[in-house]
């Protein structure tokens, strides 16, 4: 069974000063299986982060439905509990606590035990190259360095579902492709399922199996695997970023 279902979502909101009715969503269907590293590209304001809101149980679908596990995640809030992270373009990170401490939350939140919460957290903290800033606080970290740290807590709490929303763009180019790297390669060592929105097309082809293009307002306008040359050859991968661009800028 896919771990992920998508079935006629659809999500309409009412703006706040005009009283208009907005489709953000409109009749998506698709499945997401388990262990698989999908991205989501398309134009700006086609819903992408309102999907990843419903998905985390944040948003309600109008109507359709978004199953995780057989469940849905607004309604069966409590089964989701520490399944889910996700990582955003800020770090929302706590000021006033520790980076250790910051990794800690998730645990705290899930009862660990003592001991464990510190292990787990150091140990992250570490896989993130952040050893030697246990102690920091977030002022005192650059922009990467704090994603790392929310990285860390994302992964930390062991979930079955990795989320990302533009994590990386805002990041100088040399600090967004190393911590990219990482981030990929730590969802494919604890063999998560990720699905990650992002604007860079070729962020999207270095890091996922699997494309989905977005529409505006979100429906699908392409499913596709990532050719495994588009990952290898320069040249094979700039003709499917070039695929992916003409896609997008017809997909109206
Ligand atoms: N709470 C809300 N109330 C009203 N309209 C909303 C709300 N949230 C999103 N929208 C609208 O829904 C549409 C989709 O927004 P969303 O933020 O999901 O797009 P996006 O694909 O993430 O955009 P971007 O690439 O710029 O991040 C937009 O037209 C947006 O204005
Ligand atoms: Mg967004």
């Amino acid at each position: 069974m896919p771990e992920i279902v998508v079935q006629g979502l659809t999500k309409t909101f009412i703006h706040k000063t005009t009283g208009q009715k907005v489709t953000a969503i409109e009749r998506l269907d698709f499945e997401i299986g388990e262990g698989e590293i999908v991205g989501i590209v398309g134009k700006t304001g086609c819903g992408k982060s309102t999907f990843l809101s419903i998905l985390l149980g944040v948003e309600r679908p109008t109507e359709g439905r978004v199953l995780v596990d057989g469940k849905e995640p607004y309604r069966d809030f409590y089964y989701f509990k520490g399944k889910i992270s996700a990582i955003f373009q800020q770090d929302l990170l706590l000021p006033w606590r520790t980076a250790i401490e910051n990794v800690k939350l998730g645990l705290e939140i899930l009862n660990y035990p003592k001991e464990k919460q510190i292990d787990i957290s150091k140990a992250w903290l570490a896989k993130v190259g952040l050893e030697k800033f246990l102690n920091s606080y977030p002022g005192e970290l650059s922009g990467g360095m704090r994603q790392r740290v929310a990285i860390a807590r994302a992964f930390a709490i062991n979930p079955e579902i990795i989320l990302a929303d533009e994590a990386f763009g805002h990041l100088d180019v040399v600090t967004a492709t190393t911590l990219r790297e990482d981030f990929n390669r730590l969802v494919r060592e604890q063999k998560k399922t990720a699905v990650i929105v992002t604007h860079q097309l070729d962020e999207a082809v270095d890091m996922v199996d699997r494309v989905l293009v977005f529409g505006r307002p979100a429906r699908l306008v392409a499913d596709l695997q990532v050719p495994n040359g588009a990952k290898q050859s320069i040249s094979e991968k700039k003709e499917f970023v070039e695929r992916l661009h003409n896609l997008i800028e017809n997909s109206g």
